[in-house]
């Protein structure tokens, strides 16, 4: 079975990167709705709607397994969807998201215990989240670490004027100020606390991780999201043979757009690191 992987837009494409390199055997099917992006700044009914729709085209498509590779998406929607959607009208199939690894890899406690674990408590820290506005609304970092590791403290930064910028392509030194500002912002918040890490909590956030280490305190820690959401793939697929795929060798990736698929295979490509040559969905995702 293909593994489906949804995004808002191409920003997603970061984290298929990593994982068809992780799992390079895999059939991989990608779905931006760049028609309907960004999804930072919309309603969680939207984003809800939009989300379902997007993983009902994949599921279409023939994936079993969907990762929602959209922060936004994954913070605001994904916990309603399994909760009832997915059970009743997907039995057999599953959705993943991108904020389990990550708030795994902080607590170092795994996603189902929602509990701190005796003996294995992290060291307090401060963690800052830096996301678009749509994922901080949700408060869905903080609570998830926060139930795990109620010792570590976190600080959240939305940050609208990112994704805009890196989606057009804009140079650093047009996007090193929004950083700045942005980590800027951050800091004040921290009454003179030191921060120990950043999560980069957008698909987008990767392609300028540079310039939030330019902007960070030296010795800060950045925390990939791609990196961890692959490796937790891995592991979820060694525990399930049941999304095997069929057989035969995988062709690369098949990738649909709701927008234009010129203009975004022609964007899109540098956060793929190859070519990306996207094909339209004439559908509007959410009727
Ligand atoms: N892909 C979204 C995320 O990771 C960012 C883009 C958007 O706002 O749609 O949060």
């Amino acid at each position: 079975m293909a593994i489906g992987v949804f995004d808002s837009g191409h920003g997603g494409l970061t984290v298929l990167r990593a994982l068809t390199e992780a799992a390079p055997g895999r059939p991989f099917v990608y779905l931006g709705d760049n028609g309907n992006a960004p999804y930072g700044p919309r309603s969680d009914e939207e984003i809800y709607r939009l989300t379902v729709a997007g993983v009902e085209h994949l599921f279409a498509q023939g994936c079993g397994l969907i990762v929602v590779a959209c922060n936004t998406a994954a913070a605001v929607a994904l916990r309603r969807m399994q909760q009832t959607w997915l059970r009743d009208a997907y039995p057999g199939r599953n959705v993943l998201g991108v904020l389990v690894p990550m708030v795994e890899a902080i607590t170092r406690v795994p996603w189902m215990v929602e509990a701190p674990l005796a003996g294995r408590l992290p060291e307090p820290r401060t963690v800052g989240v830096f996301a678009t506005a749509g994922t901080v609304r949700s408060g869905s970092f903080p609570r998830e670490i926060g139930k795990r590791a109620p010792d570590v403290t976190v600080v959240q930064q939305a940050c609208p004027d990112l994704v805009p910028l890196i989606e057009e392509g804009a140079p650093d030194a047009a996007i090193r100020p929004a950083v700045r500002r942005y980590v800027a912002e951050l800091t004040e918040r921290l009454d003179g606390r030191p921060l120990d890490s950043v999560v980069l909590g957008c698909t987008h956030y990767p392609l300028v991780a540079h310039l939030f280490a330019e902007a960070l305190p030296p010795g800060v820690e950045v925390l990939s999201q791609p990196a961890l959401v692959a490796r937790s793939l891995e592991h979820y697929l060694e525990r399930h043979p049941e999304y095997a795929p069929a057989g035969g060798t995988a062709e690369g990736p098949r990738f649909f757009t709701t927008g234009d698929a010129a203009r975004v295979s022609a964007l899109a490509g540098r956060f793929f690191g190859r070519p990306t040559p996207f094909e339209t969905l004439f559908e509007t995702l959410g009727g």
